[in-house]
């Protein structure tokens, strides 16, 4: 009696749940199933947790009912098939065996007792390390393709998941991208991650660890030399930039012909606009949330991504391709062994940022976010499930990053002249502004039309607030947001964005304090979204820059409008148009 209780009880929870939350209503028999036993589990047993997020705190401890998700975000791997590269040439970089028929198994945290594994800077390890790395990668390349440790299988890894050969799971033809939102630093990671244990279970050292190319201290921003040799080698890269040539981090698609003590100082300043000043909240790093699903999509890498990351993958591609393959193509990036070097980098610089964040500021707890999962094989050819979540502590991964000198953490740019004169002068053009309607526009509003980046954009912007105390300050971010930027080819595109700068943006940079940031758009595939022919899905992208601290450098937080001057860069504004300009706040 008392089971037949039970289980009348039981059903009828089950009932009620599916029906509070039309569960009903979704189309996939697996997922469905699964989110019905969660939610049962979590109504009698009372617990809310684990992979479902129907339940999620109010920021006071009170569980408030949210909707039922369909899923998180994570491809199907039974739908891997041909992509396109980012000129738009069909590429089949799918494993030779369907991943799908393959058993997984859920991603373990390495044995803890097992050596801390130190990354270091590329330009400082020593010979020996680099035999034993040249020596598993040429293994690698020599092992057969049908084997994951392959390299060429490796560089395929981001292939597949750059180029959206795998649809989403439980989401109907929309496919998985893991560039330009916040899954790019964790998936990059995770890819890191098995490629550093494969390389190391190949030469039989559970010490070894990846180099990192520190490009962002003056010794190492050049291709480091152990790249030029052996199996590091690669005859795609543009041979004007190998070393000694110092590497331009925000690479404008032409030579800057700065000396290398002024580019250096001018990737120094730029460091410190993409790590500090301009990325004072998550989003601004870590890039949009993009969730499963069409309405999930979302299209906006944050600072790092946009640059270095794009620009040193577009500088150190062969000029003589055409898509500057390897490195400056992402369906064949990987093919370049310094790949991995320069997105340890990335990995390092993400670390950093947490550090420099305090209190667990630059962390994100949005379920969507830490239960999106992705697959990898592992160095005993096992195929491995793994989640964001799993991802977040580098210690618990067993490995560490070699302390280098943060060089631009002090290197807060000044403004390009006195702010005062600076603003007088703006103030004066301003008030002739009938003379110079062609060039300026007191309209930050260019819609429906849109306009074209051929030439130097110049619109005043409204503040809503100016004033703000300190406090305030660090609570709202000050955001300038250049919205429905619209690439209309998809070629290499840069503009960069000045604030109150008087006609100079010609001629000053990142080293100046009127630089806000930059837009660089790596060619991509317009299809972002769908991928099978029936739908061309193409989204405008917006770029937010954090601009707090500039303002108050610029002395310009007491104004009610600023001026913003978007620059076209390498003469590729032609193929970009932007909707606006607007200031936003962000938490
Ligand atoms: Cu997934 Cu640096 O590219």
């Amino acid at each position: 009696m008392e089971a037949k209780k039970l289980i009348s009880l039981l059903l009828f929870t089950f009932i009620f749940a599916a029906l509070s939350t039309n569960l009903f209503l979704h189309d996939s028999n697996e997922i469905q199933y699964f989110f019905i036993i969660r939610k049962l589990r979590s109504l009698v047993l009372g617990i809310q947790r684990g992979w479902h997020c129907n339940s999620a705190s109010n920021g006071n401890g009170v569980q408030t009912e949210q909707p039922v998700r369909r899923a998180f975000l994570s491809p199907n791997l039974s739908t891997c098939h041909q992509s396109l590269t980012d000129a738009d040439v069909p590429i089949y970089c799918c494993p030779p065996k369907r991943e799908s028929e393959e058993p997984f198994i859920d991603f373990q945290l390495p044995d803890p007792s097992l050596p801390l594994r130190v990354r270091r800077p590329a330009h400082l390890v020593d010979e020996e390390y680099i035999a034993k790395y040249n020596k598993a990668i040429s293994i690698m390349k020599s092992l057969p393709y049908d084997d994951p440790r392959n390299f060429m299988r490796q560089a395929n890894v981001h292939c597949v998941y750059c180029s959206g050969a795998y649809d989403q799971q439980n989401s109907n033809n929309t496919i998985l991208k893991i560039h330009r939102s916040w899954l790019f630093f964790p998936w990059h990671r995770m890819m890191l991650y098995f490629h550093e244990r494969i390389v190391a279970s190949i030469i039989g050292d559970d010490t070894f660890a990846l180099p990192f190319w520190n490009w962002d201290v003056p010794d190492g921003m050049r291709i480091p030399v152990m790249y030029m040799n052996g199996s590091f080698a690669d005859k795609d890269r543009d041979t004007s930039h190998l070393p000694p040539q110092v590497a331009d981090i925000h690479f404008d698609y032409v030579e800057s012909g700065f000396s290398p003590q002024d580019q250096i100082a001018s990737n120094v300043a730029f460091m410190y606009t993409q790590m500090v000043s301009g990325a004072k909240k998550t989003e601004l790093f870590m890039g949009c949330p993009y969730k499963a699903g069409d309405e999930g999509f979302c299209d906006g890498p944050g600072t790092i991504e946009l640059a270095p990351h794009n620009a040193l993958h577009t500088w150190v591609g062969s000029n003589l391709n055409p898509e500057r393959e390897n490195l400056g193509a992402f369906y064949s990036a990987a093919r370049d062994p310094i790949f991995y070097a320069h997105h340890s980098n990335i990995d390092r610089l993400w670390e950093v940022w947490r550090g420099l964040q305090g209190n667990n500021k630059g962390e994100i707890h949005d379920p969507d976010w830490l239960d999106s999962y992705f697959f990898f094989h592992n160095e005993k050819l096992q195929l491995v499930r793994i989640k964001i979540r799993d991802v977040l502590d580098i210690t618990k991964l067993g490995y560490a990053y070699e302390r280098v000198p943060l060089l631009w953490l002090n290197a807060r740019p000044e403004p390009s002249m006195p702010p005062k004169i600076a603003r007088y002068m703006l103030k004066m053009r301003d008030s002739h502004n009938g003379l110079l309607l062609s060039s300026h526009t007191n309209s930050a509003n260019f819609e429906p039309e849109g306009r074209i980046l051929d030439t130097t954009i110049r619109a005043k912007v409204h503040r809503p607030k100016t004033h703000r105390t300190k406090e305030e300050k660090e609570e709202e971010e000050e955001v300038l947001v250049v919205y429905g930027i619209d690439v209309k080819k998809d070629v290499y595109l840069k503009f960069d964005v000045f604030v109150n700068a008087v006609d100079g943006e010609t001629t000053i940079g990142p080293e100046s304090r009127e630089f806000a940031g930059t837009f660089v758009h790596m060619r991509r595939g317009v299809r972002l979204v769908m991928n099978k022919g029936e739908t061309t899905v193409k989204r405008k992208t917006n770029l937010k820059l954090g601009i707090s601290e500039l303002l108050e450098d610029l002395e310009a937080d007491g104004d009610e409008s600023i001026w913003v001057a978007l620059v076209p860069r390498g003469g590729t504004g032609m193929h970009i148009s932007v909707d606006g300009i607007r200031i936003e706040y962000m938490r």
